[in-house]
C-alpha cells in the first residue's frame, strides 16, 4: 500500500513537472521560429528618411546604411545632406552598402510634397520603407500661444508625413509591398502641459496611421507607429515657442533622454519584425500611459500638479 502510493506520486510527479516545462519549452521555440521566419532584411531595401541631416533621422541613416539598405536621405539643407552622405561613404563594411541618394524639401509646405515624392521615386523606381521621421518640438502656455504657431507645428509634424505617405502610398500599393514607418513620441498616447501643439500633432499622427494600418493591410502593407520617450538629441533647443521664437534650451529631461543610436536600432528591428506599434519609454511613461486609460481622474490629478510645479520654476 504504502509502496504503490510512493509509486503513484513518482509517476504523478514525472509526468506533470516535465510536461509542463515541455509546453513552455515548445512554446518558446514555436515563438522564437515564428519571429526568425517572419524577420526580414533590409539589405538592398530602398529606404527614405525625412530629417535625416540630424538627430534620431540621422542615425537612422547610419543604422540602415550599415545594413546594406539603399537610401534616400529627405531634408531641408542640401549640404547638411550632403555631408551625412559623406560620413557615411567613409565606413568600411562586412555587406553590401550603397552610396544614398538625397531629396532636398521643406516637408512643411505640402504644396512641394508631390514634385519631392515624384523625385524620391525617381532615385530607384520604387520606395519599401518610408521612415517619417522629421519633425518639431514646442514649448509653451497655451495663453501665450499664437494659434499660428499651433497650426505651423501641425504642418510639419501631422501633414506634413500625411501629405509624403499619400504622395508614395500609390506606388506601394501597386507593388502589393511597402512599410511605412512613422516617429511618434509617448506625448502621442498622453498629453503633458504646456506641450499642445507637440501632443496634439502627435495625437493626431497616431490616429491617422492607426487608421492607415487597418486599411492597407489587405494591400499587403505595413505600417509602423514608433513612440519613443526622451531623445538625446537637438529637438528641445529647436522648438518653437508660443511666439513661434526658438526656444534655444536643452532641457534636462532631453539631456537625460535615451540614445539616438539604441532608438534607430529598435526602429530598424519595428521594420525587421514588422511590429506595428511600439513605445520606446521607461516604467513611468509606460504606466502613465496606462493610468490615463484605466485611471483618468488621477492621471489629470498628476498633470495638473506637474503644470503648477513647471509654472513655478518659470516664474523663478
Ligand atoms: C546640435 O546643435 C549643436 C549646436 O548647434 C551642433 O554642434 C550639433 O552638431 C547638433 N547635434 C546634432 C545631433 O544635430
Ligand atoms: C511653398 O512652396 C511654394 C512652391 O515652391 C512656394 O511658392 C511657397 O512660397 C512655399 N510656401 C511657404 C510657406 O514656404
Amino acid at each position: 500500500m504504502c509502496l504503490s502510493l510512493r509509486h503513484m506520486e513518482r509517476v504523478s510527479g514525472l509526468g506533470v513537472g516535465p510536461l509542463a516545462a515541455g509546453t513552455v519549452g515548445l512554446l518558446i521555440l514555436l515563438k522564437v521560429i515564428q519571429r526568425l521566419r517572419h524577420k526580414q532584411s533590409v539589405q538592398d531595401k530602398v529606404v527614405v528618411i525625412t530629417g535625416a541631416s540630424s538627430g534620431l533621422g540621422k542615425e537612422c541613416a547610419r543604422v540602415f546604411h550599415a545594413a546594406g539598405a539603399r537610401l534616400i536621405l529627405c531634408g531641408r539643407d542640401q549640404k547638411r545632406l550632403q555631408e551625412v552622405v559623406e560620413e557615411l561613404g567613409n565606413k568600411n563594411s562586412v555587406i553590401q552598402t550603397y552610396t544614398p541618394c538625397t531629396v532636398t524639401f521643406d516637408l512643411s509646405n505640402t504644396s512641394v510634397v508631390s514634385s519631392a515624392a515624384e523625385e524620391i521615386l525617381k532615385c530607384h523606381g520604387h520606395v519599401d520603407v518610408l521612415i517619417n521621421n522629421a519633425g518639431i518640438s514646442y514649448r509653451g502656455n497655451i495663453l501665450d500661444t499664437h494659434v499660428s504657431v499651433q497650426r505651423d507645428v501641425m504642418e510639419t509634424n501631422y501633414f506634413g508625413p500625411v501629405a509624403l505617405t499619400q504622395a508614395i502610398l500609390p506606388s506601394m500599393v501597386d507593388r502589393r509591398t511597402g512599410h511605412i514607418v512613422v516617429i511618434s513620441s509617448v506625448q502621442g498616447k498622453i498629453s503633458i502641459p504646456y506641450r499642445s501643439a507637440y501632443s496634439a500633432s502627435k495625437h493626431a499622427t497616431q490616429a491617422y496611421f492607426d487608421c492607415l494600418r487597418a486599411e492597407v493591410e489587405r494591400l499587403g502593407l505595413q505600417v509602423s507607429v514608433i513612440s519613443p520617450g526622451y531623445i538625446r538629441t537637438n529637438l528641445s533647443i529647436n522648438a518653437v515657442t508660443g511666439d513661434g521664437s526658438k526656444y534655444g534650451v536643452m532641457d534636462k529631461t532631453t539631456a537625460r533622454g535615451s540614445d539616438p543610436v539604441d532608438v534607430a536600432r529598435a526602429v530598424l528591428k519595428a521594420v525587421c519584425h514588422k511590429q506595428k506599434d511600439v513605445v520606446l519609454a521607461g516604467l513611468l511613461p509606460t504606466a502613465a500611459i496606462y493610468l490615463r486609460t484605466l485611471w483618468p481622474a488621477l492621471y489629470f490629478r498628476l498633470m495638473a500638479s506637474r503644470a503648477i510645479k513647471e509654472h513655478r520654476v518659470k516664474e523663478e
